[in-house]
């Protein structure tokens, strides 16, 4: 099989990539390593800048998007006796909406079968293949065969455990990693929201947060050990946790009901300086990783994909290769925007095991200070709603 660009991960940003390509009569294909219903039962953050809105927009997958997605004009930081409205909309004139990416993956799916955007579920054991030649091609295994794919391209969709980076010489990536020492805890369930904007709190005996769906849908989180098993945490457990964490007016708020999904993520901060090598673009997961507070993943994957989008537009039809040229440096100046502005506000919501009672009081001096000043909650607005791109 021949293609123009082959797409290795049918996540969002793939699947985005996939339909800006489709659109503009590029040839490509997407290859997706786990089935259609595990990837739509995978649940993820949910907060969309616009520079992901604009994408959904631009391709004309937005239906239920425009329908569904939940503005939000600001959002809170928390401790345990105060609540601090960022009001995104006033500082920054700009706001998020809510819609979960686990929705966005399926509507992207969805547009895909209507719009013939070829799209393999289930192919095992992906391969790259002379990716620094001018003929590079994948293999991967459909029901027991072996297929190949020759492109011009592939784009390395596959979140940060696919086999795209692993394929740049270990020599030639440039890799910066930090783990935290803790995991978020979340649960789903078809309980109406203690609030109608996300409230981060810094609560005694760590960070929660709560978020939502739809009015009668609500998504939770606490910072649990990394080492603590979902087993340890029964329902009950993890409500009562919950109240104890939230300011005394958003713990009133909560309402208790039986978990939809609940699971352990691990917190990590990664960025592969390195993402592209020959014929190869990372996109997304597979290049860097951002902890999820500020729920930035997904919006790093749709900036990605905007840059890399338009140079392979650039490239097919004018032949102008600027765009493939600079698409590393423009994609990871925003990367490490967003990595900084995670990493910031993980620091100052969560306790980590190490800090002492000093720490404690610089956070609280920090929000202490972020409650009176503008200029600090604007800093706080613009970075969440997204840095341009
Ligand atoms: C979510 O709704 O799952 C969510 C929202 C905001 C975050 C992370 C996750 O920062």
């Amino acid at each position: 099989m021949k293609t123009q660009v082959a797409i290795i991960g049918g996540g969002p940003a793939g699947m985005l990539l996939g339909h800006l390509l489709h659109a503009e009569g590029i040839d490509c294909i997407v290859i997706e390593r786990q089935s259609r219903a595990h990837v739509e039962s995978r649940i993820r953050a949910g907060v969309l800048e616009t520079v992901a809105t604009d994408l959904m927009h631009r391709v004309g997958i937005d239906a239920r998007l425009n329908a569904e997605g939940m503005v939000e004009a600001g959002f809170n930081l928390a401790d345990a006796d105060r609540l601090i409205r960022i009001d995104i909309a006033g500082l920054t004139g700009k706001h998020v909406v809510v819609y979960g990416q686990t929705e966005l993956t399926r509507d992207l799916y969805d547009a895909a079968v209507e719009r013939g955007l070829p799209t393999i579920f289930e192919a095992g054991e992906v391969a790259l293949h002379d990716i620094d030649s001018a003929a590079p091609s994948l293999s991967f295994v459909e029901d027991g065969e072996t297929r190949t794919v020759e492109a011009d391209f592939i784009a390395g969709c596959d979140g940060f455990h696919g086999p795209s980076r692993q394929a740049i010489p270990v020599t030639l990536r440039r890799e910066f990693e930090r783990v935290y020492p803790f995991g978020w805890l979340g649960i789903l369930a078809d309980v109406p929201p203690c609030h109608d904007e996300l409230i981060y709190v810094n609560g005694e005996s760590g960070f929660a947060l709560a978020s939502m769906r739809s009015p009668t849908r609500s998504r939770y989180y606490i910072q649990v050990p990394v080492s603590e098993p979902l087993a340890a945490w029964p329902e009950a457990r993890l409500w009562d946790e919950l109240a104890s964490r939230f300011d005394p007016i958003s713990r009133r708020g909560v309402t208790r009901g039986p978990a939809l999904e609940m699971s352990i993520a691990p917190l990590r901060s990664f960025v592969c300086e390195t993402m592209r090598h020959g014929r190869l673009f990372l996109a997304g997961d597979a290049a860097h990783i951002v902890p999820p507070t500020g729920a930035k993943g997904l919006n790093l994957a749709a900036s990605d994909v905007a840059y890399l989008s338009a140079a392979l537009i650039g490239h097919f039809r004018a032949g102008n290769e600027s765009g493939l040229l600079n698409y590393q440096d423009l994609a990871l100046a925003r990367v490490w925007n967003a990595e900084r502005f995670s990493w910031y506000l993980t620091k100052l919501m969560h306790r980590f095991p190490d800090d002492g009672l000093f720490e404690h009081k610089m956070q609280s001096a920090e929000l202490d200070y972020l409650a009176r000043s503008t200029a600090m909650q604007t800093a706080i607005a613009e970075n969440y709603v997204g840095l341009p791109i």
